[in-house]
């Protein structure tokens, strides 16, 4: 929409975007304009501000009461200039100085309808995410699960922070995206820290932003993750790492609802709902000293807890479906299922990993599968458990393939006994070489050994 008291510049403009292939609409001053708005939403108004009967700065104000998204821009006489600014502070897209150039106008409309286009995407992504992340994209059949859900649901509608413990690979960052993709917050961003993943001293610049020439290698100003997060969620994941300093300042942030960017004197008020996420038994750490009380009480109002995976078998077979079909799809590959004996393997492992171990599992046996169908052997070793050992999976000679050395064999065998018997032990080592009769020691070194994982629970380093 082109809105001018000038009929030259108005029949101008006009052809010009005309010939843009754009449609174009022309009104003479702002009361003219706002009732052609009423009828027709345009996508950009180009208008000018002095004008009789409605000057622009009015006619701006209620074309965006009835229409966010419509991006305005002001024409201005150069004398101007301080309303236009005034106006771009009211919710203009920008304004252009007068005489100006027509090259401006056309590249000035363009980059209008483009952020426009690409505003309604995030929108409708965003509104995707949250169909597919909400509550309900936590798959369970496990009754203490579906309560977390609706706890989920119900702490969502609130600006509460929250604290998601559990172990890991339980789902603690899916959690926690449904914790915002449920929520009224859902439309605005969900931005993730992984406080462990970075390194110490960069971590409060990552969280608080800095400004040009704060630390050697700060050659420009940097918004953090809280600007990043504004009217969102933020999630800070393995939130027990971060060090006693940082502790402090997050408790601020917090507290005040304020930070400053590192290097920076201004103070930066933040609406960003918290979300903290960790492995670690918080409270232990509170009574070792090596996490601030204070913090423990503000980061936990809230707490959800996940359920490690062995104690709700029901959600294995339901979740080796689901990632079943996932992989297949991701791989372009038609598995139809698991063969009983498969899904057996599945039932009987302790899945110390969790819900990742078990996905892990899943796509490696959708991608080995040579028939269709998921078999044991398609497993990772130590998953294809036999209560006997298989004596097909340990045949020296397999159906295609020559003998294989002796070592190998017994390797193998090795491996898939000892992950058993961590599995039947929870991954504690000591209780694991008790059940073996070997020495922790030996047990170690095998371990290191065949390279199995993860890391026991027993403090071993
Ligand atoms: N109930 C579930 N339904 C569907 N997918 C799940 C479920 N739980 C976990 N997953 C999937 O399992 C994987 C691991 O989950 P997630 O990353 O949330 O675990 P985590 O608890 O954050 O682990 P870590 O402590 O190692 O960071 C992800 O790919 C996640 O999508
Ligand atoms: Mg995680």
């Amino acid at each position: 929409m082109v809105v001018d008291d000038d009929e030259a510049i108005r029949q101008m403009l006009a052809a010009v975007l005309g010939k843009e292939g754009l449609q174009v609409v022309t009104a003479t001053d702002g009361v003219e304009a706002v009732e052609a708005f009423h009828r027709q939403h345009a996508a950009v108004v180009l208008m000018d501000i002095r004008m009789p009967r409605m000057s622009g700065l009015e006619a701006l104000k209620k074309i965006l009461e009835i229409d966010r998204g419509t991006a305005v821009i002001l024409m201005t006489a150069f004398a101007e200039v301080g309303t236009a600014v005034q106006a771009i502070k009211d919710g203009a897209f920008d304004y252009v100085i007068k005489p100006y150039d027509i090259e401006e106008i056309r590249l000035l409309v363009r980059r209008a309808l483009e952020i426009r286009t690409m505003r309604a995407d995030i929108v409708s992504l965003r509104r995707e995410l949250s169909e597919r992340y909400g509550a309900e994209g936590i798959l369970t059949d496990n009754p203490r699960m579906l309560e977390l859900r609706q706890t989920i649901a119900k702490v969502a509608r609130s600006n509460a922070t929250v604290l998601v413990s559990g172990e890991s690979g339980t789902g603690k960052e899916l959690v926690a995206a449904a914790v915002h993709y449920a929520s009224p917050r859902a439309t605005g961003p969900f931005v993730k820290v992984n406080c462990a993943a970075i390194p110490e001293g960069l971590l409060e610049s990552e969280f608080f932003g800095h400004e040009k020439g704060a630390f050697t290698g700060a050659a420009n100003r940097r918004r953090g993750r809280f600007e990043q997060a504004e009217h969102g969620t933020l999630l800070l994941d393995e939130i027990g790492e971060i060090s006693p300093g940082l502790q402090v300042k997050l408790l601020r942030v917090i507290q005040e609802r304020e930070f400053e960017r590192v290097g920076g004197s201004t103070t930066i008020k933040t609406d960003v709902r918290i979300v903290a996420a960790t492995n670690r038994d918080l409270e232990a750490m509170v009574r070792a000293g090596t996490f601030r009380q204070d913090l423990y009480f503000r980061l936990n109002v809230v707490t959800l807890k996940t359920i490690p995976l062995r104690e709700r078998p029901e959600d294995i077979r339901l979740l080796a479906h689901h990632f079943l079909e996932r992989f297949s799809a991701d791989n372009d590959l038609a598995i139809r299922g698991f063969d009983p004996s498969a899904m057996d393997c599945l039932l009987a492992h302790s899945w110390p990993g969790n819900v990742r171990e078990l996905a892990n599992a899943v796509e490696r046996a959708v991608v080995m599968s040579t028939n269709g169908i998921i078999l044991p052997e398609d497993l990772p070793e130590g998953i294809a458990c036999r209560t006997a050992p298989n004596p097909d999976a340990l045949s020296a000679t397999t159906a295609s393939g020559p003998a294989r050395p002796l070592r190998d064999l017994v390797n193998e065998f090795e491996t898939r006994v000892i992950r058993e018997a961590l599995g039947r032990n929870g991954g504690n080592r000591a209780r694991t070489a008790v059940e073996l009769a070997i020495s922790r020691r030996a047990l170690l070194y095998k371990l290191q050994e065949y390279g199995i994982g993860p890391a026991g629970r027993d403090g071993e380093p």
